[in-house]
Order: C-alpha cells, then structure tokens, then sequence
C-alpha cells in the first residue's frame, strides 16, 4: 500500500478500514517514517495565545464572535513580550504568536510585535496563527521577520466546509491563503478536525489529497470536541483512535512534514499525546499564555491548560517525552519540507 499515489477513492477505503485506530502495520510504517526523517525527537514550540476576540463565526469554535458567554482578553505588546522572555528563558526557541481575527492588531500592530521579538531574539522562529489575511498583510509580516505560519484548511471538501462555517468564509480564500504564504516564503502549517460534523471517509481523503498538492511544512490534525456554547454544541466528539490514522497516513503521506500531537488529542485522551507520537507525530506546542487567560481561550469544552502542557512545567513535558521513548528538542526546529 502506497498512499502518496492511491486516488480518493482507495485512501478512502484505507480509512474506512482503520477507522477504530490505525493497524499495527499503518502503525509501525507512519512511526518508521518518522524515524527515518526526523530521528526520534520531539520538537516543542511555546504557544501564545493572545487575544480570543474573533470577527468569525466557525460553527465549531468556542471564540466565534457571536458567542456572547466567551470572556474576551487581549494581551499587551508588553504582556506578549513577557511570555516570549520567559520562553526564552525557559530554553524555547520557537514561538507561535496565535489569536482570533482581531481587527485590533492591525498589520502595523503585529508587524511591531514581530519585529520586536525578531531584534531582541534573533536566533528564534516566529510562528503566526492569526487566520486569513491579504496577501499584502502577509507580506507585511514576513518582511518583520515573521518565518511560519499556521492555518488550518479545516477541510478541504467545499461542500463540507460550508457545513461548518457561514457563508462569509470560503474553502476557495482558505486555499488561497495557504497557497499565497508558501509563495511569500513562509513554513505553512495546514490540518483539519477529525470528527467534525458531517464528516466522513470521502471528505478526510480529500483532506489527505489537497495536503499532497499544498505539501504543507506543518500539518495540525485533532479531534472535533464540542463546545458548549456553539451551534455544534450536541454534536459528538471525533474520536482518538480515526485521529491516530489520519496522523500515521498524513505521516505517510508527507514523510518530511512536521505533525503536532495537539493539545485536541491530549485533552480528548489522557495519553493522546504519547499515542500521537506513535502514529508518526512530532511536535507538541506547550502553552505560554498567562496563566490568567488560559481558560478564556476556550475553543472547546475542557481544554487542557494547566498540567504537562504547560510550557512553565517543561521539566515534566521532557520527562514524559523521554518515559515515551523519545527526546526532547526545543531548537527552532526547522521542517525537512522544502
Ligand atoms: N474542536 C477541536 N478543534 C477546534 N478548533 C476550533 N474549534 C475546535 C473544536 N471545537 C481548531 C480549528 C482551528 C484551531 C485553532 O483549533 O481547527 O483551526
Ligand atoms: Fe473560526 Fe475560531 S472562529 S476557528
């Protein structure tokens, strides 16, 4: 079995057929994959979350802008610029600048705090996950010196995507997003939800096909979890075990891409994140927000935030890490993907 050159149909039936969890063989060959590229390191990246006001209205998402009950914050130049310290400080060499759709960050605001961390912190990568942009924005960032950026494509069937999101957004901007910021030169992070509603084989194969056309640097797979205060509050979960196979065939798929074992995946299952690894993961973003906003950024129901994943408790991540099998890096951490 090949799945870089199976059409949809076929990577289809793959999933169908190791949907209660990826087989020993799917397994072994998504974490032989791994080894082979990337040896048996863990990459960590510190995670800062630093506002959760959204304009949008992602059907899933516990910071969608109509949800009234989410307690908004916004970090300060000065507050983000703590966490970054204290990372540093902490041994992390990467930093993911993340937020909702916040019209108040306006480009020159981001471009500021880009610039800032770049001249005080040179030899560091900075991640940005701040949704979609025009291309000029994008271009903005990266001549601050921003170096990767994360945008899920959610899912890549236009049918489906319009089942989770209003009509405002469009699979068709989404791609172009994607596509704009490889051209500008960025490390691209794409993925999508496992689990979400209306889902099925069909559309996570058509998932796995557009990530075979993007080739992705990063690819960011968790499971759906339901947030209380969302329209897809009574929805089920997706489940661990088809999350596991999409991070093994995405493993097989990409072999030099980086896979996260997601903070979705370790709030879903208490060893997710150790069984992400096994299926062909990689990397694992600890978080760095104040502790004080932690809970508000609140995607879906009982995020962890304290804990492991915490980036002020890397001793304890290293140590699991390592009772895993595997070795800590907190270096930049550069993709093999060209
Ligand atoms: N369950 C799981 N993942 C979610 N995300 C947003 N809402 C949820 C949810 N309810 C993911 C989206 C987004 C990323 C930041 O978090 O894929 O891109
Ligand atoms: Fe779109 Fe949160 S509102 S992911």
């Amino acid at each position: 079995m090949d799945i870089k050159t199976m059409n949809a149909q076929d990577i289809a039936c793959v999933i169908e057929d190791n949907k209660n969890g990826p087989s020993d063989e799917l397994l072994a060959a998504a974490a032989q994959t791994r080894d082979k590229y990337y040896g048996r390191e863990i990459f960590v990246r510190g995670l800062i979350e630093f506002t959760n006001y959204c304009k949008n209205g992602c059907y899933y998402c516990g910071i969608r802008a109509q949800n009234k009950n989410a307690h908004r914050y916004r970090l300060t130049e000065t507050e983000i610029m703590e966490c970054v310290d204290q990372g540093h400080r902490l041994g992390f060499r990467t930093f993911v600048l993340q937020g909702g759709e916040d019209k108040y960050f306006t480009d020159e605001r981001i471009c500021g705090i880009i610039y800032a961390v770049k001249s005080k912190y040179p030899e560091c990568a900075v991640t940005l996950s701040i949704g979609e942009k025009t291309k000029e924005s994008y271009r903005a960032y990266r001549d601050a010196g921003a170096d990767r950026y994360l945008l899920r494509h959610e899912t890549a069937d236009e049918a489906h995507y319009a089942k989770l999101h209003p009509q405002s957004m469009s699979l068709e901007n989404r791609k172009k997003c994607l596509y704009t910021l490889r051209e500008l030169g960025y490390q691209v992070g794409a993925g999508f939800m496992v689990g979400s509603p209306y889902q099925t084989s069909r559309e996570l194969a058509s998932d796995l096909l557009f990530l075979k056309d993007l080739k992705p640097h990063m690819v960011g797979i968790g499971p759906f979890i339901p947030h209380s205060m969302t329209p897809f509050a009574h929805e089920s979960g997706g489940s661990v075990a088809l999350t596991l196979t999409m991070l093994a065939l995405t493993r097989l798929m990409l072999p030099k891409t980086l896979i996260p074992s997601t903070t979705a995946l370790g709030t879903a299952d208490a060893m997710g994140r150790e069984k992400g690894f096994a299926a062909g993961a990689n990397v694992v973003m600890p978080n760095l927000s104040p502790v004080s906003v932690r809970a508000d950024y609140s995607l879906y129901d009982n995020k962890i935030c304290t804990g492991d994943e915490a980036a002020q408790c890397i001793v304890c991540l290293k140590n699991r890490i390592e009772r895993a099998g595997y070795e800590m890096n907190m270096g930049r951490g550069d993709s093999l993907m060209d």
